[in-house]
């Protein structure tokens, strides 16, 4: 359920490498290497993946596996003597959890202290496989952070009747930083049965654990980054006005533009009813347009409230033109539908008009989220700055990101006064978490990591994380099998896709 590892094979007195296995079940080779002041404890712990055809063959010399390893991970020190086994045990599990995602046992004892703590949240699913890659990067431009594993997710749910642990909970308001991969989510049918049967009928309720984590720690400024990568294959292109064919018959516009959704209102809220109890029905009924309702039995009317407050209307749209200003962009587009849906939609418009007064050299354009969609299918390149209320806002950052490349680019913030998580705005995608090696694109999730750099001032890390990421994109050597518009599968590596942790080793040698 978490990312701790379990022994399956070990020998501390003679052996100076044990075999281990990840919550992945990929097998590992945790390598001591002994230090003559320490006497014979380990003084530096490594971490090796091995391929299981090695790690199953008894007659591999343990001498040899090291160089027989698909990756090397890393190195952490231990800076002191643990006699105690069982205590060695878990420092042991410890430093394999840091080694692939977390704090060194230095940190957490205060030895060292990094300049951020950052609460890492992999969640499930392929979660597990991208959001180990961001740490990678981030360790590669010298982040000075420690990290903090907390779970979140389906498999809590199924054991604690709670996908967003206390914990997890207590982590984020205390360190104010994380980073998510995915969770998988379910229906509710679904969810009932595979909690633990001491909980069932005990009246748990599934809900979304991040769109409770953005509602519990009022994440609602929403970024969502749609920037193209030149040489991708999956960029949108359009044919030229003379209509032409053939190479020169088309153009593939320049595309920046990152949308503002709203992130803990509007129709995700998440208020509302099947069936209204008789005081919603009752206001209801006190509607002049709900007449046309009226003699709808209750069973048969679902009712979902689109919540829009001022103040928060506010906080979207002025960090809208926050943005604006800071990457010199000319214009804000607000896109709601005033015209039809007036009360909400109209106070987020007239919100925007109050707001952009306090940015003169920044012009305010309205549209429709009907039109919007069609204008992005046309000049996609006009719009930089978009803002939007939770459901509209959802829908445009996929559908602009579908034309830079899709959900392997796709990163996103959660920014809330306080506390602020990113992400990518892909999913679990449970078809791919098994398979071994990980298939997925790590890029989403390393765009969100370098949104968090950018978001704690360090720009110049998160620039050259995607100046790196552009710089692999655009050789177009190393393609996972999402940039091939390959169907993903266990064929995709074979048909010649780049696998996740190869993906990210192109990134970190265009840090080097
Ligand atoms: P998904 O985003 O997990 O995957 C849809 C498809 O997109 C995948 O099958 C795959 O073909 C592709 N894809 C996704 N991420 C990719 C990547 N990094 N590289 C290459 N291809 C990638 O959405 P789906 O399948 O609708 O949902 C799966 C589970 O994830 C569900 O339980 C859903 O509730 C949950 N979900 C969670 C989100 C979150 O944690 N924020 C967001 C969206 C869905
Ligand atoms: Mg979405």
């Amino acid at each position: 359920m978490n990312q701790r590892a379990k022994f399956t094979y070990r020998d501390f007195y003679d052996v100076p490498r044990m075999i281990v296995l990840n919550h992945r079940g990929q097998k590992l080779l945790l390598d001591c290497k002994f230090d003559d002041s320490l006497d014979d404890y380990p003084a530096t712990y490594r971490l090796y993946i091995l391929p299981p055809e090695i790690a199953e063959n008894s007659e591999t010399s343990w001498a040899s596996m090291p160089s027989k390893a698909v990756r090397y991970v890393g190195e952490i020190p231990v800076s002191h003597v643990v006699s105690d086994h069982t205590k060695r045990a878990e420092l042991e599990t410890s430093v394999i959890d840091s080694l692939l995602i977390g704090p060194t046992p230095a940190r957490q004892e205060g030895a060292i202290m990094a300049k951020y703590t950052v609460i890492t949240m992999p969640g499930d699913g392929i979660g597990n496989q991208v959001l180990p890659e961001s740490l990678r990067v981030l360790k590669a431009v010298g982040f000075d952070a420690e990290y903090i594993h907390a779970d979140i997710g389906w498999d809590c749910w199924c054991a604690q009747g709670n996908a967003l642990p206390d914990r997890t909970i207590e982590l984020l308001t205390k360190h104010k930083l994380g980073l998510f991969g995915a969770i998988t989510s379910k229906p509710n049918k679904a969810a009932q049965a595979e909690l633990k049967p001491e909980l069932q009928g005990k009246g748990y309720v599934y809900y979304s654990p991040i769109v409770t984590m953005r509602q519990k720690f009022n994440l609602d400024i929403c970024m969502r980054p749609c920037a193209g990568f030149a040489g991708n294959a999956l960029n949108y292109i359009r044919k030229k006005a003379d209509g032409g064919y053939g190479e020169l018959g088309f153009d593939e516009p320049k595309i920046d533009t990152t949308v503002f959704r709203q992130g803990t209102e509007g129709l995700y809220a998440g208020v509302e009813w099947t069936n209204p109890p008789e005081n919603v029905r009752a206001a209801l009924n006190s509607h002049t347009r709900f007449k046309a309702f009226a003699s709808v039995p209750g069973p048969e009317i679902a009712v979902s409230c689109r919540i829009i407050t001022r103040k928060a209307a506010q906080r979207i749209v002025t960090s809208a033109f926050e943005y604006a200003k800071k990457r010199g962009f000319k214009g804000v587009t607000i896109c709601e539908k005033p015209n039809v849906v007036r009360e909400t939609s109209g106070m987020m418009e007239e919100v925007a008009k109050e707001v952009a007064k306090n940015y003169p050299g920044i012009a305010l354009w309205s549209t429709n989220i009907d039109a919007q969609l069609m204008w992005l299918n046309k000049n996609p390149e006009e719009y930089n700055v978009i803002v939007s209320s939770n459901l509209f806002g959802d829908i445009l950052s996929d559908a602009f990101a579908g034309l830079v490349g899709g959900l392997g680019f796709a990163a996103s913030g959660n920014i809330g006064d306080d506390v602020a998580v990113f992400e990518p705005t892909h999913g679990s995608a449970p078809k791919y978490a098994e398979l071994n090696p990980p298939i997925v694109n790590p890029i989403a999730m390393i765009l969100s990591a370098a949104m968090m750099l950018d978001h704690v001032g360090e720009d110049e890390k998160a620039n050259r994380i995607r100046e790196a990421i552009a710089d692999v994109v655009r050789e177009g050597k190393v393609r996972t099998y999402d940039m091939m518009r390959f169907t993903g599968g266990p064929k995709a590596i074979s048909q010649g896709a780049a696998s996740t942790v190869q993906m990210t080793d192109a990134i970190l040698e265009k840090l080097k």
